[in-house]
């Protein structure tokens, strides 16, 4: 299953409520061909599985574009909420449907917004993944990536004892989205791996982990999934649910219970595109190190992350360091690559006056 949900709002102007991210073609595959990340997450996952064991779970108002972009996507593979309410209830719907059918499924849950490189060792972890559930069936299994920086943006898994699984650790602790001074030493103690937000479970495995520690939300899913009109019981329930994340509802207190939390080591090149200098990896790069697209023109400029999405619109740079400049037919935005998280609170802001 494939979490396409988010909103991707440290990408405004150019990722849009209407338009988020994981739907914005930015991404140039190895073959040169641009397309969305949501398009290279389903891509990816037919490395390792026929395509009608692929579904979407994704925001009800994107239903139409998520099936522009993947025309291949099964007729009834498309699970839309009516309002979001975070992974740990996508997670728990998609869940709840699967296990419904089959009280034995395994499921695949991964993100809408990396780059991934090689792909094949992407298939290679995933079915290490798999292979866990051979032997450990109530595990919570997940991918891991080596961390490169201390960034506070990401969860953090702490490598415990090994498996009878090569490639695959138990996990001592997790922790989601520390402060700076928490990640700095996470990243000096060589212990952890950075939670890459793509799991392996049973359907049933994370449905027992949210009645444990999220019963409100295990109970609404339940009730939706018994329901005579499963749709009504959707818009009547879910919006009542809590809005939390996976990471903090369901990998954290498992983590404690020596055992349950497995990780394995996805040893690829890894992106999370998550704000304006992880999507500069993917663009252009000229010799001083500015990182464009569109229509630009950077005179004594370096540094710098600069987009034009109006086809007509040229922008232009003299004298200009390490700033993002985006410009798009309504709004243009521009700060210090440092302050590229800030964005996010930037849109709060706009969301307000405008
Ligand atoms: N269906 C659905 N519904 N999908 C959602 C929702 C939702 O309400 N909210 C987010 N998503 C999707 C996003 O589109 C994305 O593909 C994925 O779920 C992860 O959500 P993010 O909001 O991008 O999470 P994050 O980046 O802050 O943190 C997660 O990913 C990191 C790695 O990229 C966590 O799992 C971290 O622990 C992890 O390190
Ligand atoms: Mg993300």
């Amino acid at each position: 299953m494939i979490m396409a949900g988010g909103s991707g709002t440290r990408l405004w102007p150019l990722s849009r409520s209407a338009r988020p991210k994981q739907l914005l073609d930015v991404v140039t595959d190895e073959a040169g061909d641009v397309h969305s990340l949501l398009a290279e997450a389903f891509t990816r996952l037919r490395a390792v599985l026929p395509t009608e064991q692929i579904w979407v779970c994704t925001a009800a108002r994107y239903g139409d574009l998520v099936r522009a972009a993947l025309p291949e996507l099964g007729a009834d593979r498309l699970i839309l909420e009516p309002v979001a309410r975070d992974t740990a209830n996508a997670v728990g719907l998609a869940a709840a449907l699967v296990a419904d059918a089959d009280p034995d499924a395994e499921l695949a849950v991964v993100s809408a917004d990396h780059v991934i490189r090689p792909v094949e060792r992407f298939a290679d972890a995933l079915r290490t993944a798999y292979d866990c559930l051979a032997v450990r069936p109530r595990a919570l299994v997940t991918l891991g990536i080596t961390p490169t920086s201390p960034a506070t943006g990401f969860g953090y898994v702490q490598k415990g004892g090994p498996t009878e699984v090569a490639g695959a650790a138990e996990a001592a602790s997790f922790r989601e989205k520390p402060d700076l001074a928490t990640a700095q030493e996470y990243l000096a103690s060589g212990e952890y791996l950075w939670n890459s937000g793509m799991f392996v479970w049973r359907a049933q495995t994370v449905l027992d982990a949210l009645a444990d520690h999220l019963p409100g939300s295990a109970e609404g899913l339940a009730r939706i999934v018994a329901a005579p009109d499963r749709e009504a019981a959707l818009q009547e329930i879910f919006p009542t649910l809590q809005k939390i994340s996976v990471d903090y509802a369901v990998l954290e207190p498992a983590a404690a219970e020596p055992g349950r939390v497995l990780v394995v080591d996805l040893d690829v090149d890894w992106l999370d595109i998550g704000s304006w200098p992880a999507l500069a990896h993917t663009l252009d790069t000229d010799d001083a190190g500015n990182a464009t697209r569109g229509l630009v023109v950077a005179l004594d400029s370096s540094g710098n992350v600069v987009v034009s999405d109006d086809p007509d619109h040229l922008v232009a740079l003299v004298g200009v360091r390490d700033s993002v400049v985006v410009h798009t037919a309504d709004a243009t935005m521009v700060c210090p690559v440092g302050e590229a998280e800030r964005v996010k609170q930037l849109l709060a802001v706009v969301e307000e006056r405008f």
